[in-house]
């Protein structure tokens, strides 16, 4: 399998994008995959650029054995249209923001990320900042379909190359 790179968007980059990093790298490791993806996240707005993963995430990412600490929030940038593969939203909000910026040749890379999870009926990843603490364990929920489903993809779509 050739590289394949992976980036994560969210609004802010320290709650749901860098939970599916996170989370994406630990199922790469079990699965032995992680050699062959490169994964990352970013957000569409700068506004905690610089910043660790928003402490809720943390807590709830540790409680299932992923480590979200080493991470610090950027936003997307006109070379990550280019450079990843995979451009995978977290709401229809960041999807439409990433549409307004990306150029045509590369807009094929833009997906929902819950579109690698179709059984759940979540189009979205919910937006938990403002919510309790119960948000970020559905985050997680959701997430952790939506990773698995997408690994399993690209095993199928990119074994043979
Ligand atoms: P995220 O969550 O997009 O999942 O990182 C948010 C983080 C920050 C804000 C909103 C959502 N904010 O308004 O600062």
């Amino acid at each position: 399998m050739a590289v394949v790179r992976v980036l994560f968007v969210c609004l802010g980059n320290i709650c749901r994008s860098p939970t599916a990093q996170g989370l994406m790298e630990k199922v790469l490791e079990e699965e032995g995959l992680a050699p062959m993806v490169e994964v990352d996240s970013a957000g569409t707005h700068a506004f905690h650029v610089g910043e660790p993963p928003d402490p809720r995430a943390q807590e709830a990412a540790a409680r299932r054995g992923v480590d979200l600490t080493g991470q610090r929030a950027r936003r997307i940038t006109a070379v990550d249209f280019v450079r990843f593969d995979y451009i995978l939203a977290m709401d229809r909000e960041n999807l439409a923001a990433l549409e307004a910026a990306c150029p045509p040749e590369h807009a094929s890379k833009l997906r929902l990320l819950m579109e690698f999870a179709p059984d759940l009926g979540f189009e979205e990843v919910p937006d938990p900042y403002y919510g309790g603490p119960a948000g970020f364990d559905q985050v997680l929920d959701l997430l952790e379909a939506a990773v698995r489903g997408l690994v399993e993809h690209l095993r199928r779509l990119h074994a043979a190359a």
